[in-house]
């Protein structure tokens, strides 16, 4: 990306119902008209529906299926829970890139990326990041609270986007403990949290998003056909890539806000609500071992109660559940 184009994106979004002149935009950013209309230029190759009208000057129609930081930046800074944020256009994993830039500094931030050469799920599996359709990001938070109470920061932060998702989704969005986000009985978003911790406590979490917003079901190939859905299928329209970011950004500050603050208990009954685990036959897999029952209860501190085909109860911290 150009060195100017961040903020001649972030001006035609911030002016997108007029015209802005192309004297303008090089006066604001010091360069000359030439300049701008080389930005221009390039960001219309990048596939921006930008009008230029003589006398006028350029005004954004549309974006393309791409993030742009000059736009990500502002949504990202109307809360408080993040510092800055890291926008990519092709990475390995947003997990990986997070881990690695969070050494040396107690930042909060945000990594996002138009897709993911190796993107990774939990239990390492691999995770269909293509670009340009889904949103794939991790943020790096730096909670300080005892080692205890990670276990129920999935449990916050999966209401945080279940909410988040229901806001453009015609049907009912659900939750499946411990991390995962369903709509429909297929999931639509899965994420994984990880800690780097010290003796002196928590140094950061990590917590990997992977959201389908724009699939066509036949993006969705082989096992994930009859598994996956994506927000659109549920909208009956594309989904705003960047009004989604930032009703996710709001609402996961929120959740955050109260994770930090308040016990499990407080949401306990909401999150027993939204979950969509009870009255049918489950698998849970913890620890390489398989258990068939069904789940009958979420105790004060997130562990999930199940009870097994011999009528014997049990207390998962962590698992896989096959629906
Ligand atoms: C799961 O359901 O198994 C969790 C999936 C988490 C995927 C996200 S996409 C962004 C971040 N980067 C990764 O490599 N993984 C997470």
């Amino acid at each position: 990306m150009s060195k100017y184009s961040k903020d001649v994106i972030q001006m035609l979004y911030e002016h997108q119902s007029e015209y802005i002149s192309g004297q303008y935009i090089a006066t604001q950013l010091s360069i000359s008209r030439t300049a701008v209309k080389k930005v221009i230029d390039r960001l219309k190759e990048e596939g921006c529906h930008i009008e230029s009208v003589n006398q006028r000057g350029y005004r954004l129609i549309d974006l393309p299926d791409k993030w742009y930081s000059g736009i990500v930046l502002p949504l990202i800074q109307q809360q408080d829970c993040f510092d800055h944020v890291e926008v990519h256009s092709s990475v390995d994993s947003t997990q990986l890139l997070a881990k690695q830039l969070l050494v040396g500094n107690n930042d909060s931030y945000l990594v996002l990326s138009d897709e993911q050469t190796k993107g990774r799920g939990r239990f390492n599996r691999p995770w269909n990041s293509s670009r340009g359709k889904g949103l794939w990001m991790s943020l790096v938070l730096r909670p300080q609270v005892p080692f205890s109470m990670i276990t129920t920061f999935n449990l916050f932060i999966a209401l945080g986007i279940r909410d988040a998702i229901q806001q453009f989704s015609l049907d009912p969005v659900t939750v499946k403990w411990p991390n995962d986000v369903y709509i429909d009985g297929r999931k639509v978003c899965g994420f994984l949290t990880e800690m780097v911790a010290n003796n002196d406590g928590i140094e950061a979490v990590i917590c990997g998003i992977g959201i389908n917003m724009n699939h066509y079901a036949e993006d969705f190939e082989g096992e994930l056909s009859s598994k996956a859905t994506s927000m659109r299928l549920h909208a009956n329209e594309k989904i705003n890539r960047y009004a989604f970011l930032q009703r996710l950004i709001k609402e996961i500050n929120y959740r955050y806000n109260q994770f930090v603050k308040q016990p499990f208990s407080d949401i306990r009954e909401e999150y027993i609500e939204a979950s969509n685990i009870w009255n049918k036959s489950l698998r849970f897999t913890e620890n390489d071992e398989t258990i068939d029952g069904r789940a009958i209860d979420i105790d004060q501190d997130g562990f999930l109660i199940i009870e097994d085909k011999q009528g014997q109860q049990r207390k998962l911290m962590s698992a896989d559940i096959e629906l």
